[in-house]
């Protein structure tokens, strides 16, 4: 959580509780697809290759095999020496944050407000868990209500498929194309069925707002790939280690 040093990639220790370990890290998976990368990339090159690089190319590879755009990765990033799961739970936005929150938070990263549109953009692939919705479905005040910014229909659906003490089974953002990486988030967002607060809170901000109208449509998919690519290099600059700070990790779970 200091940036792109794949700290998030180092296995926690007896003396040391890692990022990965940290609660909104634990949905977290494919460590051994890094691991693999790393161990091919070794045999050909030892020490020359970074796990973050190798974090920053694969994340890439996997958004252009789904459809997503393919974008010229920066390299030269080094491995922090330091995972520590507090950093994580402190720096990672939770899916209640407002639109202020969330905004405040980018900052913090050199990140402004269309990339926190355009990067949440990312919520069209993959799934969350029930427990990330709970509360906005079953005690959004804490009186047993719903958020009510949220689709009526959507959130009695929701509730079909996550009972309140569910804290297991999980639910695809982008529901039917969740493994395509198109501008669906959009849609979803402007019909009132972003799954998290944080989604749904784009709708407050008028410059996300009017980002959110604008990507609604299909036609808008080649707008929102290339600010999708932009964004992305930019988030991959963050708090990145080079010279002789920090080092190139042997195995991306262990530091040397
Ligand atoms: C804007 C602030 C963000 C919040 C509050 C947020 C929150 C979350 C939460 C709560 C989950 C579900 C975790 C679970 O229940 O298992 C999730 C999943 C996901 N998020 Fe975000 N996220 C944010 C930004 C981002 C960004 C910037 C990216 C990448 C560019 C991203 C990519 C993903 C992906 C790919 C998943 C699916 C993971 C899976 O399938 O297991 N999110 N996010």
């Amino acid at each position: 959580m200091k940036g792109c040093d794949g700290s998030v990639l180092i296995n926690s220790t007896r003396n040391n509780t890692a990022e990965k370990d940290a609660i909104p890290n634990q949905s977290l998976r494919g460590f051994q697809v890094i691991d693999a990368v790393k161990s091919a990339v070794e045999r050909r090159c030892p020490g020359r290759v970074s796990c973050a690089d190798i974090l920053a190319l694969v994340a890439r590879d996997a958004v252009s095999l789904i459809s997503g755009p393919f974008w010229p990765v920066p390299l030269g990033r080094r491995d922090g020496r330091v995972s520590n799961s507090t950093e994580a739970l402190s720096q990672l936005p939770p899916p209640l944050f407002n639109s202020t929150q969330l905004i405040a938070s980018f900052a913090s990263k050199n990140l402004n407000v269309k990339d926190l549109v355009v990067l949440s953009g990312s919520h069209t692939i993959g799934v969350a868990h029930c427990s990330s919705i709970t509360s906005r479905l079953y005690n959004f005040t804490g009186r047993g209500d719903s958020d009510p910014s949220m689709d009526p229909n959507y959130v009695a659906a929701l509730k079909r498929r996550c009972s309140p003490t569910d804290a297991n089974s999980i639910i695809q953002m982008d529901p039917g194309s969740s493994q395509v990486f198109d501008q669906d988030y959009y849609t979803i967002v402007s019909k009132r069925r972003g799954l998290f607060q944080s989604d749904g809170a784009l709708l407050t901000n008028s410059v996300t707002n009017a980002y959110v109208q604008r990507h609604s449509n299909s036609s808008r998919l080649s707008s929102f790939l290339k600010d999708f690519s932009d964004s992305m290099v930019k988030m991959g600059r963050i708090g990145v280690l080079t010279g002789s700070a920090g080092e190139i990790r042997r195995i991306c779970s262990v530091i040397n």
